[in-house]
């Protein structure tokens, strides 16, 4: 919902001139947005300044203006302008400009043609629709459509607000949509030139400055195979950032960060989560100012980053999701989720069971062939499993990662008869069929590469940096786009390709193109992002039957943006189960668990040496898509024959894990002994725990946990001992857990009686 009023507030204030206090009459423009459980208010003042009032817990009060404090401050743009400069860097903004009395850190910072960076940037006029406009970004010779949550009229409302620079030919439209039935709110802007050209140094989603500074900093950060481990510490003075300059949203942070009270738990106190959707740099911040408050940025990072903006030429800045929770950082992790089910992911997917696939990566790395993959095939298909994955080292003449990026085409010495043959023998006893790319890639050794030394990314002059003996493409230029699609398709239309695994396996160096001009060449992290985005959207549109995971060496793009076009994306390299505890514990913070690729592999772990149980292995790929990656002929026969349970279990919980609401019950970070977490049906009829317990306990009795999100009048079994209770007494009292040996785990259902 989103109510505008124009509210008229008389004060009084000490005026310099005159030497006496002087009334004066503010009018100014209000914007309440309010989602189910929260508002968000804004205003327009008179003198145009887009100022910030409230964000928090849902009020239904039609004026907040009190809240901005004019009569207190030394300056009000209306009565004089002996201090403008404290009023700058005082007043709460919504979209903080440079160079203009606000010290504390900008969103947007635009380079004039004369050199200078000062903005002064007014409102102008608003506007309301229903839904949610798309976003995009016009470009030299396509447009690309940007990332973001779509709506429609029935799920939200968003408020457009048109603000002017007064020295430049700058216009920036500002969006703000208002969930209905979600506590989030989303911003993005879209930065118009209608003067002479400037340069955009700087152009964030979000600011949002907070009244106070006594919260927590929650980031995911993390590594290759440990990736999005939560921290959280006490905002300081100064600034906390993090960010990635890498060209993805990186392995060693996410583009999260959320503010939480100090004494916020999974099921109560404050959370204010932060999620760009976005795949490449990011750049989030929390700066503690003088007066102990806080100012929240999030978005394109700014670092190495210009986009120029001719006479009529536009930006869109990608966009910030904004959820709130007064029910703890729980209920924040579950409205991320149901946003994310609801009004991010797409396609044929979108809501359906993921197929049970096998992929042969840890099962053979490169040394297979259409014999071997096809004796995995087969085995699996008499466990119950559903797709076989054909990993890296199908293409060119690649059985390394040391060439054959950019020659898409089958390396018949290993795959003999050619790929249709090998999809068709596949389909033919009943399997589906998919394969890996990784389409941003070129290797040094490829056809590609000789024919077209300058579509990698390089800058002239400087040696080209390898890493896994590769180079990166330069996807700003649409020939270079169009000649990997082409390739793409020509794979998707000879045989029956019905997923694809897109893997990123290396960051940017070296970033310039060879086709960009140089007052154009800090584009390039920018745009590249946008290549990827049009190649994966002609995909999703083309092809949309085929299921489309991503991936980058592990999970070092599990962000919104990748969200958009894959309703997976692969977790992390590190598939060992207790591992896997904490990267899915921290992914679960904002992201479902229906979106989290999650594999059963063999032991010991190929990453970390241990050896856990098959059971345990399972129940933990089960709260993600679930699949094996491991070469099922070579396995113990105990776990091979486990795998028709472990199905038929992963059948039945899916649907509860893929749409129901997850309760963390543990917390690994803070007690590495055990973990557990439940899924609860939205109507609150089912709900299934799994308890994971990390090492045995010599000479402790059973442990009791607290099961959470049941209905607490309603009745439930439990499947662990039969008896039944109202939800409260499971809740309340806790039920005792007992495992003997390390690695252990248990799954317990309740079910309404
Ligand atoms: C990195 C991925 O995360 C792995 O699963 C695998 O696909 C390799 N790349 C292949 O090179």
């Amino acid at each position: 919902m989103i109510k505008v009023n124009t509210i008229k507030k008389e004060y009084t204030k000490w005026d310099w001139q005159a030497g006496k206090n002087v009334p004066f009459t503010e009018e100014m423009t209000q914007f309440i947005l309010s989602t189910p459980n929260s508002t968000y208010a804004l205003a327009a003042l008179e003198s145009g300044h887009l100022c910030h009032i409230y964000y928090g817990r849902r009020t239904d009060d039609e004026d907040l203006a009190y809240l901005m404090r004019l009569g207190e401050n030394p300056y009000t743009p209306k009565v004089n302008s002996r201090d403008m400069g404290t009023f700058m860097d005082t007043t709460p903004f919504e979209y903080p400009v440079h160079g203009t009395g606000d010290y504390r850190e900008p969103a947007v910072m635009i380079r004039d043609g004369n050199g200078a960076t000062s903005l002064d940037l007014r409102y102008v006029s608003y506007s309301i629709t229903d839904g949610k406009p798309l976003l995009s970004q016009e470009l030299e010779d396509c447009t690309v459509k940007v990332p973001a949550t779509y709506a429609d009229g029935s799920d939200a409302r968003t408020l457009c607000i048109t603000m002017k620079e007064i020295h430049t030919g700058v216009e920036v439209d500002l969006y703000y949509t208002a969930f209905e039935s979600l506590d989030a709110v989303t911003r993005s802007a879209v930065i118009r030139n209608t003067g002479d050209r400037v340069d955009i140094l700087r152009a964030l989603s979000a600011a949002v400055d907070f009244d106070s500074c006594e919260y927590d900093w929650i980031t995911l950060n993390g590594s290759w195979a440990r990736e999005r481990i939560v921290e959280r510490s006490p905002l300081h003075h100064g600034k906390q950032s993090v960010d990635s300059v890498k060209g993805e949203s990186s392995h060693q942070s996410n583009p999260f960060v959320a503010l939480v009270s100090h004494n916020a738990d999974e099921n109560s106190g404050e959370a204010y989560g932060f999620n760009l959707v976005y795949s490449g740099n990011f750049f989030a911040q929390a700066e503690v100012t003088q007066h102990k408050r806080t100012r929240v940025v999030m978005g394109v990072n700014p670092f190495d980053f210009a986009w120029a903006l001719e006479k009529g030429q536009s930006f869109t800045v990608p966009e910030c999701v904004m959820v709130y929770s007064d029910k703890g950082i729980g209920e924040m992790s579950r409205t991320f989720h149901d946003l994310y089910r609801r009004h991010l992911i797409r396609g044929e997917y979108k809501d359906k069971r993921r197929p049970i696939l096998i992929n042969n990566w840890e099962a053979t790395y490169f040394n297979f062939d259409e014999e071997k993959l096809f004796s995995i095939a087969k085995q699996a298909k008499e466990l119950g499993i559903e797709m076989l994955v054909m990993d890296d080292g199908w293409f060119g003449h690649r059985n390394s990662d040391n060439s054959s990026l950019g020659d898409w085409y089958v390396n018949e010495n290993k795959i003999k008869g050619g790929l249709k043959a090998l999809v068709d023998r596949v389909n033919g006893i009943g399997m589906m069929f998919g394969i890996w790319l990784e389409p941003e890639m070129i290797s040094p050794d490829s056809d590609l590469y000789r024919a077209h030394p300058d579509w990698a990314i390089q800058v002239k002059g400087l040696p080209l940096t390898q890493s896994r003996e590769q180079y990166v493409l330069d996807y700003s230029r649409k020939e270079v786009r169009d000649c990997i699609w082409s390739q793409i398709k020509a794979i998707l239309d000879n045989a029956n390709i019905e997923y694809i695994k897109w893997d990123m396996n290396r960051q940017l160096t070296e970033v310039a193109s060879a086709a960009l001009p140089s007052d154009r060449q800090r584009e390039l992290w920018h745009r590249f992002v946008l290549g990827v985005y049009d190649l994966q959207e002609r995909l999703c549109t083309e092809y949309p039957h085929i299921l489309l995971e991503n991936c980058s060496g592990g999970g070092a793009r599990f962000d919104p943006g990748m969200l958009f076009y894959s309703p997976q994306i692969w977790a992390s390299d590190d598939t060992d189960a207790i591992e896997r505890l904490k990267i899915q514990y921290g992914t679960s913070i904002c992201y479902p668990a229906s979106a989290m690729g999650a594999h059963v592999s063999d032991c010991p772990n190929h990453t970390v040496g241990r050896s856990t149980p098959f059971e345990t292995r399972g129940n933990v790929a089960m709260v993600g898509t679930f699949g094996y990656e491991l070469d099922v002929t070579r396995i113990p026969q105990a776990d091979r024959d486990e795998i028709p349970s472990q199905i038929e279990k992963f059948k039945k919980y899916n649907p509860l894990v893929r749409t129901g609401d997850q309760y963390r019950l543990g917390n690994i970070f803070e007690d590495n002994t055990f973990d557990a977490w439940m899924f609860v049906s939205k109507d609150k009829s089912q709900a299934v725990l799994t308890y994971v317990q990390v090492l045995g306990r010599p000479n402790y009795h059973s442990r009791r946990i607290k099961p959470a999100g049941l209905d607490p009048e309603r009745r439930y079994r439990s499947s662990q001992t039969g008896e039944v209770h109202p939800g409260s007494t499971f809740m309340n009292c806790g039920i005792d857990v007992a495992l003997d040996g390390d690695f252990k785990s248990l799954v317990i259902e309740f079910t309404e009686v």
